[in-house]
């Protein structure tokens, strides 16, 4: 599936010169993103990839940005539901003196909206039987076709509610979108700035495709995953640069948290552990775990794909850091870490590996910067737009 939508990399061709072209390509990679998700997990097509700025990618992109803006204000959220009926929170949102609720409930709307005209489309057609389902994207297999089903067939009171497929609608394309096409961004803009790596790459890909007489579409998930170099240009771009780069947790019960060097308390001793009561809400730094010298070696903070080519350094296994994934937090830990994060690596894998065979990047003159919201996100220096923005030149191979 992921191939088939990453095919559409060829919708850029037509913007591109054989010289090179000045391409903006994060509203590409957005949709991309967005499309993947909608085919696999929802069953859907949003529509051909270069039909950009359609209102929902917008309040999709826009909600990260919103949110942290709102961030502050977050905690008394329940008790206003507790307190005030739905219909008079949004009477009292939709005239509230403050631009940013406004546009927090208006990205809102759109997101429910678009995610219930999903819903009854699909709905209809497992009420049309199986001709009608197979007639769909992904023949029925998506993630809320199955869901769909196994609620037709599940026992009264074991049922989700309509609300909750719309909640877990809404959470899967949030969570889905803007931190994988934002990683795949980076890579590109890395790979942009070292063009001996991108060169290398190119050439592993070729090397397994059109020199083995393949194509990228005879490669299944595990063949991409064995691209050695590929999978060091991925890991290396999620080490170093996470999306999410802190997440908090609140601790259930009171707990002592070891510390893996301890620090000297105001009277000169050593603590080695801290007591954290019930309650404490802990923020975790996953930029700072996935850079720390002591652990990935004193040239942890250089992107180096190479360091995943060799065996890594045994402090790395001995941090014992909590992961899902080599050793790293980029998708976090524990009950709540990504659910997603191997449909994350293949689409990345794939989105790239399509892109690189495809084209030739080199960087813009205007200046990239990552701007810390929710998740971090590609903007101009000195722009002001609240849409991430990423000029990159390409060149066809
Ligand atoms: C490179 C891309 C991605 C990164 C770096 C990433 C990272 C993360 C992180 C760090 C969390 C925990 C957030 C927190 O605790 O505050 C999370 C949660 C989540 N992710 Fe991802 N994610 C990515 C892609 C995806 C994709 C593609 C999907 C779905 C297909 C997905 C689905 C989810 C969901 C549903 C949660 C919430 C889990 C829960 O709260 O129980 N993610 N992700």
């Amino acid at each position: 599936m992921f191939n088939q939508v990453a095919q559409d990399v060829h919708t850029l061709h037509g913007q591109v010169s054989q010289e090179g072209t000045e391409v903006e390509m994060s509203e590409y990679l957005s949709r991309f993103s967005l499309e993947a998700v909608g085919r696999t997990a929802l069953g859907y097509s949003f529509g051909p990839l270069d039909v950009h700025g359609t209102d929902y990618s917008l309040a999709l992109k826009e909600f990260g940005p919103t949110l942290v803006k709102l961030h502050l204000w977050r905690p008394i959220l329940p008790w206003l539901k507790w307190l005030f009926p739905l219909s008079v929170l949004r009477a009292a949102a939709s005239v509230f003196p403050w631009k940013v609720v406004r546009h927090m409930q208006a990205i809102s709307d759109n997101v429910y909206q678009t995610s219930r005209e999903v819903l009854r489309k699909k709905g209809e057609a497992i009420k049309q039987g199986d001709a009608a389902v197979r007639q769909e994207i992904g023949e029925g297999k998506d993630l809320i076709s199955i869901l769909l089903r196994q609620n037709i067939l599940g026992l009264e009171g074991e049922r989700l509610t309509e609300d909750d497929i719309l909640g877990q609608m809404s959470l899967l394309l949030l969570a889905a979108t803007d931190t994988t096409s934002a990683s795949i961004t980076r890579v590109v803009q890395l790979l942009a700035e070292n063009p001996k790596v991108q060169e290398t790459l190119r050439h592993e890909i070729l090397e397994a495709t059109t020199h083995a007489g393949r194509t990228l579409f005879d490669l299944d998930y595990d063949a991409f995953a064995k691209l050695p170099y590929l999978e060091a240009v991925v890991r290396e771009s999620l080490r170093m640069y996470p999306v999410f780069y802190m997440a908090n947790r609140v601790s259930d019960e009171d707990a002592l948290l070891p510390l893996s060097e301890p620090i000297t308390g105001t009277d000169g001793k050593p603590i080695h552990e801290l007591f954290i009561p019930a309650g404490t809400t802990i923020w975790l730094n996953m930029l700072g775990s996935n850079r720390d010298p002591a652990i990935w070696a004193p040239d942890a903070h250089e992107w180096k794909p190479e360091r995943w080519l060799a065996p890594l350094p045994a402090s790395v296994a001995d941090a014992r850091t909590p992961s899902v994934f080599a050793n790293m937090s980029t998708f976090a830990a524990g009950p709540r870490s990504c659910i997603g994060y191997n449909y994350a690596l293949a689409e990345m894998r794939i989105a790239i590996a399509h892109l690189v065979l495809a084209f030739k990047f080199t960087p813009s003159d205007k200046e990239i910067v990552w701007k810390l919201g929710g998740i971090v996100s590609p903007s101009v220096r000195g722009s002001d737009s609240m849409k991430p923005e990423f000029p990159v030149v390409m060149s066809r191979v």
